[in-house]
């Protein structure tokens, strides 16, 4: 059966687009028979988007100690409309900080304990002046989490 894996990406620069792509290009390097990837903005995500989904994937920046604030609209709006019926959800998080990235790592871990979403792999924080590491460490990601969910593991 199709699963479906969501990335939803908050991508205002070009090193966060670079970040976005190559996620996807992991999940698509994983060679999955049977699990679709799709990339959606915050803003343009749905509840229903949501509950279609089999894993999701989260990549947001920090902006003033936070997630940014189109990351934040989207949990606003699917918590919980999501909430009875995606428990159980596995989710991964990048997070892409100038500095930082405690708050924000903080704020998601908090929001998706209660919804009762299982974090597939440990938090990726790219931060700090930019590496070209950021995007081999998103490319992982991205192959960890379409393969797991194709072998069922995540
Ligand atoms: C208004 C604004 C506020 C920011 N606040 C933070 C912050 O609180 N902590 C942090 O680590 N980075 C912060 N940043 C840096 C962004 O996270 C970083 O520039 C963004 O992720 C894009 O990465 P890039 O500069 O490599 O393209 C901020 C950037 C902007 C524009």
């Amino acid at each position: 059966m199709l699963k479906k894996l969501l990335i939803i990406a908050h991508q205002p620069s070009t090193n966060t687009q670079a970040m976005v792509d190559a996620c996807l290009k992991g999940t698509l390097s994983a060679e999955t028979s049977d699990v679709a990837v799709s990339v959606v903005a915050p803003l343009e995500c749905s509840p229903e988007q949501v509950l279609e989904a089999d894993a999701v994937i989260i990549i947001t920046t920090e902006n003033l100690g936070y997630m940014a604030g189109a990351t934040k609209d989207w949990f606003d709006r699917v918590y919980y409309p999501v909430l009875e019926l995606k428990q159980g959800l596995p989710f991964a998080l990048v997070i892409r900080a100038g500095l930082d990235g405690t708050g924000t790592k903080r704020s998601i871990a908090s929001i998706c304990t209660g919804l009762h979403w299982n974090l597939a792999q440990p938090v990726l924080v790219c931060k700090g002046q930019w590496q070209p590491a950021f995007t081999d460490q998103c490319f992982e990601l991205g192959q960890y989490m379409a393969a797991g969910l194709d072998l069922g593991i995540v």
